[in-house]
């Protein structure tokens, strides 16, 4: 395929939003909170920015060097930078790229029957009333069901409308409403009474709760929730023009994506100990916890609790839209632009793989649990797999190849935009991307094994 005839996204802000909006989901919003719920809090929190600022910065701004130079597919981008080998990081992404899509999109769905939910008013009562209408849908043998069905056909939908029209457009109008939206609950949770328990919960870290685990799971939550790892950021970096500082948009990409989590643990854990739901819930956490914010915080004005309430789940929904729409393109590109098949029936093969995975996932946690591979539901294998396996081990690989086999002014010179940028973070971004990154990302894994 030639450069010219490639796709592109229109501006610098669309750039922006456009891959803040891959990366900003379901992982900021839900598993952000109830991993940190699950790993002791504050301690969590800090080791996790930690991750963000030494790992996945630069696993970052590596990954939109190998797609803005190889202007392809992810397999295809890092083939052509590395030579036929380093293939296999873009295969591996792909094979990531449907596994998340299949439990994501179940999650997804949740948003939705969230949404219809709360229009007719159902999420109404006390703590142990929404608790059991979670658990309830979750294991219903059709209705998440149907709302796995009805998500995966609007991604598809956004797909083949192309990457300007769709992908960009739908980004830009929804991350700034979701933003202020936010701020707007953050603030109702923390009045709360008992609010601070929450608060000091998130902020005062408690180092005896640190087990060994804790790392690889917080090096896990910042790939997954930068969307690192897994080819994504290669395949939207093709899509980026010439002039796109790489640095610039990694750090504020990564400010952003930092921010909508922080806010949401700020909206979810002075909520939870207010309302006596354990920090430790797991993927339960936010469904749970939120019915109980919008009853509370606003029963003086009920109105205003029901049209926060829809306009939350509306907007999460749109959130983890945008993120199922850039792991869909992982794969339908790769499709399109390798077997040499129309994008639209690319499409349809990634809609298709996802529907039949998503549907054993959605039934692995309610109607059917026998769904079972390695002791663990089909759908916690997926999600444990993906983040705390595959996407660690392809930003690993993707610093060696950066770090030690591509030609260093290569780099340089898509790092400087072929010099016209300065390049003086250059050497810093070299420096952690050649040793810092593969050895951390090493030492977490050996740690985890019990070798360190
Ligand atoms: N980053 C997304 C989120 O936080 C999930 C995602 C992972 C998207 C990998 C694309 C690729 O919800």
């Amino acid at each position: 395929m030639k450069q010219t005839e490639r796709a592109n996204f229109g501006s610098k802000l669309g750039i922006i939003l456009a891959t803040a909006g891959s990366a900003v989901g379901l992982g900021n919003v839900w598993r952000f909170p109830y991993m940190t719920g699950q790993n002791g809090g504050a301690a969590f929190i800090l080791i996790y920015f930690a991750c963000v600022l030494i790992l996945a910065i630069p696993c970052m701004i590596s990954e939109f060097i190998i797609g803005r130079r190889g202007q392809a597919n992810a397999v295809r981008s890092f083939e052509k930078i590395g030579g036929r080998g380093w293939k296999i990081i873009g295969v591996m992404g792909v094979i990531t790229g449907f596994l998340i899509c299949s439990f994501y999109s179940v999650v997804s769905g949740w948003c939705l029957e969230y949404i219809y939910a709360s229009v007719a008013g159902q999420l109404e009562g006390n703590p142990d009333y929404v608790r059991t209408y979670y658990n309830a849908f979750v294991s219903s043998p059709w209705k998440p069901l149907l709302c796995l069905v009805v998500f995966l056909l609007m991604t598809h939908l956004i797909i083949v409308r192309g990457v300007e029209r769709g992908i960009e457009k739908a980004s830009k109008l929804m991350m700034p409403v979701l933003f202020v939206l936010l701020i707007g609950i953050v603030a109702a949770s923390c009045m709360l009474p008992g609010a601070s328990n929450g608060i000091s919960y998130m902020f005062k870290p408690d180092w005896q709760s640190v087990s060994s685990g804790v790392f690889l799971s917080a090096l896990g939550q910042a790939f997954f929730s930068l969307s690192l790892g897994m080819g994504c950021l290669v395949t939207y970096a093709s899509y980026f023009n010439r002039q796109t500082d790489l640095t610039k948009a990694s750090i504020q990409i990564a400010l952003i994506d930092s921010l909508i989590a922080i806010l949401a643990g700020l909206m979810i854990f002075p909520a939870a100990f207010a309302v006596g739901v354990s920090p430790d819930s797991g993927p339960s956490l936010v469904f749970i916890t939120l019915p109980n914010v919008f009853r509370e915080a606003f029963a003086a004005v009920p109105a205003v609790s029901y049209v926060v309430a829809i306009m939350f789940y509306a907007l999460l929904t749109l959130a983890a839209l945008t993120s199922l729409i850039s792991l869909h393109e992982v794969c339908t590109s790769y499709l399109h632009e390798e077997l040499h098949i129309s994008r639209h029936r690319g499409a349809i093969i990634v809609t298709a793989i996802c529907l039949v995975l998503g549907v054993l996932c959605s039934l692995s946690l309610g109607a059917y649990p026998e769904i079972q591979l390695f002791g663990m539901s089909l759908f916690d294998l997926f999600d444990y797999v993906t983040s705390q396996y595959l996407m660690p081990i392809g930003g690993f690989l993707t610093c060696l190849l950066l770090g030690w086999f591509v030609p260093k002014p290569i780099s340089r010179d898509e790092f400087t935009n072929g010099g016209t940028l300065r390049g003086q973070f250059f050497t810093i971004y070299f420096f952690l991307v050649r040793y810092v990154c593969p050895i951390a990302i090493l030492f977490i894994f050996l740690h985890q094994f019990g070798v360190l």
